[in-house]
Protein backbone atom coordinates (compact mmCIF):
# COMPACT_ATOMS: atom_id res chain seq x y z
CA UNK A 1 0.00 0.00 0.00
CA UNK A 2 1.06 3.61 -0.98
CA UNK A 3 2.30 5.50 2.24
CA UNK A 4 -0.22 8.15 1.34
CA UNK A 5 -4.16 8.74 0.48
CA UNK A 6 -4.46 11.34 -2.24
CA UNK A 7 -7.04 9.73 -4.46
CA UNK A 8 -8.59 6.25 -4.96
CA UNK A 9 -6.17 5.58 -7.82
CA UNK A 10 -3.79 5.41 -5.20
CA UNK A 11 -5.17 1.79 -4.39
CA UNK A 12 -5.56 -1.30 -6.33
CA UNK A 13 -8.83 -3.40 -5.89
CA UNK A 14 -6.60 -5.88 -3.14
CA UNK A 15 -5.56 -2.37 -1.42
CA UNK A 16 -9.26 -1.35 -1.23
CA UNK A 17 -10.56 -4.69 0.15
CA UNK A 18 -8.01 -5.18 2.82
CA UNK A 19 -8.94 -1.31 4.13
CA UNK A 20 -13.04 -2.39 3.79
CA UNK A 21 -12.14 -5.79 5.86
CA UNK A 22 -9.77 -4.04 8.18
CA UNK A 23 -12.42 -1.57 9.03
CA UNK A 24 -14.82 -4.80 9.75
CA UNK A 25 -12.24 -5.75 12.31
CA UNK A 26 -11.84 -2.24 13.97
CA UNK A 27 -15.84 -2.07 13.92
CA UNK A 28 -15.76 -4.41 16.72
CA UNK A 29 -14.36 -2.50 18.73
CA UNK A 30 -17.07 0.20 18.68
CA UNK A 31 -19.22 -2.78 20.37
CA UNK A 32 -16.75 -2.87 23.04
CA UNK A 33 -17.12 -1.69 26.39
CA UNK A 34 -13.99 -0.16 25.95
CA UNK A 35 -13.22 1.47 22.50
CA UNK A 36 -9.59 1.79 22.52
CA UNK A 37 -6.27 -0.06 21.03
CA UNK A 38 -3.14 0.88 21.55
CA UNK A 39 -1.72 0.38 18.33
CA UNK A 40 -0.77 3.78 17.50
CA UNK A 41 0.36 4.95 20.75
CA UNK A 42 2.64 7.60 20.91
CA UNK A 43 2.34 8.10 16.87
CA UNK A 44 1.11 12.00 16.12
CA UNK A 45 -1.88 12.59 13.65
CA UNK A 46 -2.72 16.11 12.34
CA UNK A 47 -5.56 17.31 11.29
CA UNK A 48 -5.58 20.34 8.83
CA UNK A 49 -8.78 21.73 7.82
CA UNK A 50 -8.94 25.04 5.56
CA UNK A 51 -12.12 23.96 4.42
CA UNK A 52 -15.06 23.37 6.65
CA UNK A 53 -16.13 19.88 8.18
CA UNK A 54 -18.11 18.24 11.02
CA UNK A 55 -18.19 14.62 9.89
CA UNK A 56 -14.58 13.91 8.16
CA UNK A 57 -12.85 15.88 11.00
CA UNK A 58 -14.55 14.26 13.63
CA UNK A 59 -14.53 10.98 12.52
CA UNK A 60 -10.53 10.85 12.08
CA UNK A 61 -10.41 12.46 15.65
CA UNK A 62 -12.14 9.81 16.91
CA UNK A 63 -10.43 6.77 14.65
CA UNK A 64 -6.96 8.25 15.87
CA UNK A 65 -7.87 8.60 19.26
CA UNK A 66 -9.40 4.97 19.40
CA UNK A 67 -6.16 3.41 18.30
CA UNK A 68 -4.58 5.84 20.88
CA UNK A 69 -2.48 8.11 18.51
CA UNK A 70 -1.92 11.86 20.04
CA UNK A 71 -4.36 14.20 18.12
CA UNK A 72 -3.38 18.08 16.91
CA UNK A 73 -6.03 19.84 15.53
CA UNK A 74 -5.26 22.62 13.03
CA UNK A 75 -7.78 24.28 11.54
CA UNK A 76 -7.18 27.61 9.01
CA UNK A 77 -9.56 29.77 11.15
CA UNK A 78 -7.94 31.07 13.86
CA UNK A 79 -4.34 30.47 12.96
CA UNK A 80 -1.36 32.24 11.22
CA UNK A 81 -3.20 30.86 7.77
CA UNK A 82 -4.80 34.05 8.36
CA UNK A 83 -2.22 35.99 8.81
CA UNK A 84 -1.01 34.61 5.19
CA UNK A 85 1.22 31.84 6.16
CA UNK A 86 1.52 29.66 3.23
CA UNK A 87 0.81 25.95 2.92
CA UNK A 88 4.74 25.02 2.92
CA UNK A 89 5.61 26.96 6.25
CA UNK A 90 2.39 25.48 7.94
CA UNK A 91 3.65 22.06 7.28
CA UNK A 92 7.09 22.31 8.10
CA UNK A 93 5.56 23.88 11.34
CA UNK A 94 3.80 20.54 11.61
CA UNK A 95 7.07 18.34 10.24
CA UNK A 96 8.76 20.50 13.62
CA UNK A 97 6.50 18.90 16.03
CA UNK A 98 6.89 15.41 14.92
CA UNK A 99 3.28 14.33 13.04
CA UNK A 100 3.36 11.03 11.55
CA UNK A 101 -0.19 11.83 9.25
CA UNK A 102 -1.65 14.84 8.31
CA UNK A 103 -5.36 14.81 7.08
CA UNK A 104 -5.91 17.51 5.14
CA UNK A 105 -9.10 19.36 3.86
CA UNK A 106 -8.70 22.02 1.32
CA UNK A 107 -10.54 24.03 -1.12
CA UNK A 108 -7.66 24.03 -3.52
CA UNK A 109 -8.27 20.67 -5.78
CA UNK A 110 -4.30 19.11 -5.96
CA UNK A 111 -3.16 20.56 -2.44
CA UNK A 112 -2.70 17.32 -0.60
CA UNK A 113 -0.68 15.94 -3.54
CA UNK A 114 1.36 18.81 -3.38
CA UNK A 115 1.85 18.61 0.18
CA UNK A 116 2.71 14.43 -0.55
CA UNK A 117 4.81 15.70 -3.43
CA UNK A 118 7.00 18.05 -1.85
CA UNK A 119 8.29 16.43 0.88
CA UNK A 120 8.63 19.29 3.21
CA UNK A 121 6.99 16.51 5.61
CA UNK A 122 8.31 12.98 6.33
CA UNK A 123 4.69 11.22 7.33
CA UNK A 124 1.70 10.23 5.78
CA UNK A 125 -0.47 12.89 3.57
CA UNK A 126 -4.29 11.63 3.93
CA UNK A 127 -6.88 13.57 1.28
CA UNK A 128 -9.59 14.48 3.48
CA UNK A 129 -11.69 15.84 0.68
CA UNK A 130 -9.68 18.24 -1.77
CA UNK A 131 -12.05 20.92 -3.69
CA UNK A 132 -14.12 19.51 -6.61
CA UNK A 133 -11.35 16.55 -7.29
CA UNK A 134 -11.47 13.41 -4.43
CA UNK A 135 -12.63 12.80 -1.23
CA UNK A 136 -11.29 8.95 -0.69
CA UNK A 137 -12.20 7.99 2.68
CA UNK A 138 -15.82 9.31 1.94
CA UNK A 139 -15.84 6.39 -0.95
CA UNK A 140 -14.31 3.58 1.00
CA UNK A 141 -17.24 4.02 3.79
CA UNK A 142 -19.79 4.48 1.47
CA UNK A 143 -18.32 1.01 -0.15
CA UNK A 144 -18.47 -0.50 3.43
CA UNK A 145 -21.59 0.70 4.25
CA UNK A 146 -23.27 -0.93 0.54
CA UNK A 147 -20.89 -3.95 1.16
CA UNK A 148 -22.58 -4.21 4.72
CA UNK A 149 -26.01 -4.51 3.24
CA UNK A 150 -26.22 -5.95 -0.20
CA UNK A 151 -23.28 -8.05 -0.44
CA UNK A 152 -21.52 -11.21 1.16
CA UNK A 153 -18.73 -11.37 -0.61
CA UNK A 154 -15.51 -9.49 -0.90
CA UNK A 155 -15.98 -6.83 -3.58
CA UNK A 156 -19.42 -5.11 -4.85
CA UNK A 157 -19.74 -7.31 -8.33
CA UNK A 158 -23.48 -7.11 -9.64
CA UNK A 159 -24.48 -3.99 -7.41
CA UNK A 160 -26.62 -0.79 -8.88
CA UNK A 161 -25.74 2.14 -8.11
CA UNK A 162 -27.15 5.50 -9.51
CA UNK A 163 -25.53 9.06 -8.04
CA UNK A 164 -27.71 11.73 -8.13
CA UNK A 165 -27.30 15.77 -8.63
CA UNK A 166 -24.19 18.46 -8.19
CA UNK A 167 -21.87 15.99 -9.73
CA UNK A 168 -19.76 18.66 -11.25
CA UNK A 169 -18.81 20.25 -8.01
CA UNK A 170 -18.43 16.74 -6.22
CA UNK A 171 -15.04 15.39 -4.81
CA UNK A 172 -17.99 12.68 -3.21
CA UNK A 173 -19.47 10.99 -7.05
CA UNK A 174 -15.37 11.50 -8.68
CA UNK A 175 -14.03 9.19 -5.51
CA UNK A 176 -16.81 6.64 -5.90
CA UNK A 177 -17.19 6.56 -9.36
CA UNK A 178 -13.32 5.37 -8.84
CA UNK A 179 -13.56 3.11 -6.47
CA UNK A 180 -17.06 1.49 -6.82
CA UNK A 181 -16.53 0.49 -10.52
CA UNK A 182 -13.13 -0.56 -9.13
CA UNK A 183 -14.61 -3.02 -6.80
CA UNK A 184 -17.10 -3.85 -9.58
CA UNK A 185 -20.21 -1.93 -9.21
CA UNK A 186 -22.11 -0.76 -12.24
CA UNK A 187 -22.53 2.87 -11.76
CA UNK A 188 -25.22 5.47 -13.40
CA UNK A 189 -24.70 8.92 -13.18
CA UNK A 190 -28.27 11.03 -13.13
CA UNK A 191 -27.24 14.71 -13.69
CA UNK A 192 -28.50 17.80 -15.79
CA UNK A 193 -26.20 17.89 -18.48
CA UNK A 194 -25.22 21.61 -16.82
CA UNK A 195 -24.34 19.80 -13.17
CA UNK A 196 -21.43 16.80 -15.56
CA UNK A 197 -18.39 17.59 -15.62
CA UNK A 198 -16.38 18.05 -18.72
CA UNK A 199 -14.82 14.54 -20.01
CA UNK A 200 -17.51 12.71 -18.40
CA UNK A 201 -18.35 10.60 -20.99
CA UNK A 202 -14.74 8.81 -20.70
CA UNK A 203 -15.92 7.60 -17.22
CA UNK A 204 -16.49 4.04 -16.67
CA UNK A 205 -20.61 4.63 -15.55
CA UNK A 206 -23.69 5.45 -17.61
CA UNK A 207 -25.31 8.11 -17.46
CA UNK A 208 -29.36 9.62 -17.68
CA UNK A 209 -30.55 12.86 -17.37
CA UNK A 210 -33.40 12.26 -14.70
CA UNK A 211 -34.41 10.17 -11.67
CA UNK A 212 -36.88 8.31 -12.61
CA UNK A 213 -35.05 6.71 -15.33
CA UNK A 214 -32.97 4.74 -12.13
CA UNK A 215 -36.17 4.35 -9.75
CA UNK A 216 -36.32 1.05 -9.14
CA UNK A 217 -33.56 -0.31 -11.29
CA UNK A 218 -30.75 0.15 -8.94
CA UNK A 219 -30.07 -1.40 -5.29
CA UNK A 220 -28.68 1.86 -3.88
CA UNK A 221 -29.66 5.74 -4.95
CA UNK A 222 -26.84 8.19 -3.69
CA UNK A 223 -28.11 11.74 -3.46
CA UNK A 224 -25.87 14.69 -3.83
CA UNK A 225 -25.62 17.91 -1.97
CA UNK A 226 -26.45 21.07 -4.01
CA UNK A 227 -22.99 22.80 -3.24
CA UNK A 228 -24.04 26.30 -3.55
CA UNK A 229 -20.90 27.52 -2.44
CA UNK A 230 -18.92 26.61 -5.02
CA UNK A 231 -21.36 27.48 -8.14
CA UNK A 232 -20.61 30.39 -9.94
CA UNK A 233 -23.06 30.46 -12.54
CA UNK A 234 -26.60 29.43 -12.76
CA UNK A 235 -27.06 25.41 -13.36
CA UNK A 236 -30.49 25.33 -13.31
CA UNK A 237 -33.64 27.34 -13.76
CA UNK A 238 -34.84 27.21 -10.07
CA UNK A 239 -34.51 24.84 -6.89
CA UNK A 240 -37.94 24.11 -7.11
CA UNK A 241 -37.53 22.88 -10.84
CA UNK A 242 -34.42 21.20 -9.83
CA UNK A 243 -36.43 19.69 -7.07
CA UNK A 244 -38.90 18.11 -9.65
CA UNK A 245 -36.85 16.95 -11.97
CA UNK A 246 -33.79 15.11 -9.46
CA UNK A 247 -34.70 15.15 -6.36
CA UNK A 248 -35.67 11.91 -3.70
CA UNK A 249 -39.30 13.18 -2.68
CA UNK A 250 -42.06 11.14 -0.82
CA UNK A 251 -43.34 9.76 -4.42
CA UNK A 252 -40.25 8.54 -5.11
CA UNK A 253 -39.86 7.35 -2.17
CA UNK A 254 -42.75 5.15 -1.70
CA UNK A 255 -41.38 3.67 -5.61
CA UNK A 256 -38.25 2.16 -3.87
CA UNK A 257 -39.35 0.46 -1.39
CA UNK A 258 -35.73 -1.84 -1.39
CA UNK A 259 -33.55 0.84 -2.41
CA UNK A 260 -30.71 1.80 -0.12
CA UNK A 261 -30.80 5.68 0.58
CA UNK A 262 -27.53 7.08 0.79
CA UNK A 263 -26.20 10.70 1.38
CA UNK A 264 -22.96 11.93 2.28
CA UNK A 265 -23.62 14.82 4.12
CA UNK A 266 -24.43 17.70 4.99
CA UNK A 267 -28.04 17.66 3.21
CA UNK A 268 -30.03 20.53 1.83
CA UNK A 269 -33.25 18.75 3.29
CA UNK A 270 -36.20 19.31 1.16
CA UNK A 271 -33.94 20.32 -2.24
CA UNK A 272 -31.98 17.28 -3.42
CA UNK A 273 -33.71 14.71 -0.97
CA UNK A 274 -36.88 15.20 1.26
CA UNK A 275 -37.05 14.97 5.13
CA UNK A 276 -39.41 11.51 4.71
CA UNK A 277 -36.16 10.06 2.42
CA UNK A 278 -33.64 10.92 4.28
CA UNK A 279 -35.42 9.37 7.66
CA UNK A 280 -36.80 6.57 6.01
CA UNK A 281 -36.21 3.07 6.68
CA UNK A 282 -34.15 2.79 3.62
CA UNK A 283 -31.77 5.09 4.76
CA UNK A 284 -28.28 4.58 5.88
CA UNK A 285 -27.56 8.25 5.86
CA UNK A 286 -26.63 8.12 9.94
CA UNK A 287 -24.71 4.48 9.26
CA UNK A 288 -22.69 5.78 6.75
CA UNK A 289 -21.08 8.30 9.91
CA UNK A 290 -20.50 5.34 12.01
CA UNK A 291 -19.25 3.55 9.29
CA UNK A 292 -16.82 6.50 8.48
CA UNK A 293 -15.07 5.93 11.99
CA UNK A 294 -14.55 2.58 11.23
CA UNK A 295 -13.21 2.83 7.65
CA UNK A 296 -10.37 5.91 8.60
CA UNK A 297 -9.20 3.78 11.84
CA UNK A 298 -8.42 1.33 9.28
CA UNK A 299 -6.35 3.82 6.78
CA UNK A 300 -4.39 5.51 9.45
CA UNK A 301 -3.72 1.41 10.85
CA UNK A 302 -2.63 0.09 7.54
CA UNK A 303 -1.42 3.77 6.61
CA UNK A 304 1.22 4.00 9.88
CA UNK A 305 2.53 0.67 8.96
CA UNK A 306 0.27 -2.14 10.60
CA UNK A 307 -0.51 -5.56 9.57
CA UNK A 308 -3.35 -6.72 9.61
CA UNK A 309 -2.57 -9.74 11.55
CA UNK A 310 -1.36 -7.77 14.79
CA UNK A 311 -4.46 -6.25 14.27
CA UNK A 312 -6.59 -9.36 14.84
CA UNK A 313 -4.24 -10.22 17.52
CA UNK A 314 -5.18 -6.99 19.02
CA UNK A 315 -8.80 -6.63 18.29
CA UNK A 316 -9.29 -10.17 19.57
CA UNK A 317 -7.60 -9.90 22.81
N1 LIG B 1 -19.27 14.04 3.91
C1 LIG B 1 -18.45 15.02 4.36
O1 LIG B 1 -17.33 15.19 3.88
O2 LIG B 1 -19.00 15.77 5.36
P1 LIG B 1 -18.23 16.96 6.13
O3 LIG B 1 -18.07 18.08 5.13
O4 LIG B 1 -19.15 17.33 7.27
O5 LIG B 1 -16.91 16.44 6.57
Amino acid sequence: MNRHLLSINDLSREDAILILDTAYELSNISNAPIKKLPTLRGRTVVNLFFEDSTRTRISFEAAAKRLSADVINFSAKGSSVSKGESLKDTALTLQAMGADAVIIRHNASGAPARLAAQQWMTGSVINAGDGTHEHPTQALLDAFTIRKHLKSGADLSGVKVAIVGDVLHSRVARSNVLLLTKLGAEVTLVAPPTLLPVGVEQWPVKIVFGIDDVLGHVDVIMMLRIQRERMTDLFFPSEREYSRQFGLDSDRLRQIPKTLIMHPGPMNRGLEISAESADSVNSVIVEQVTNGVHIRMAVLYLLLGGAQRELLTAVNS
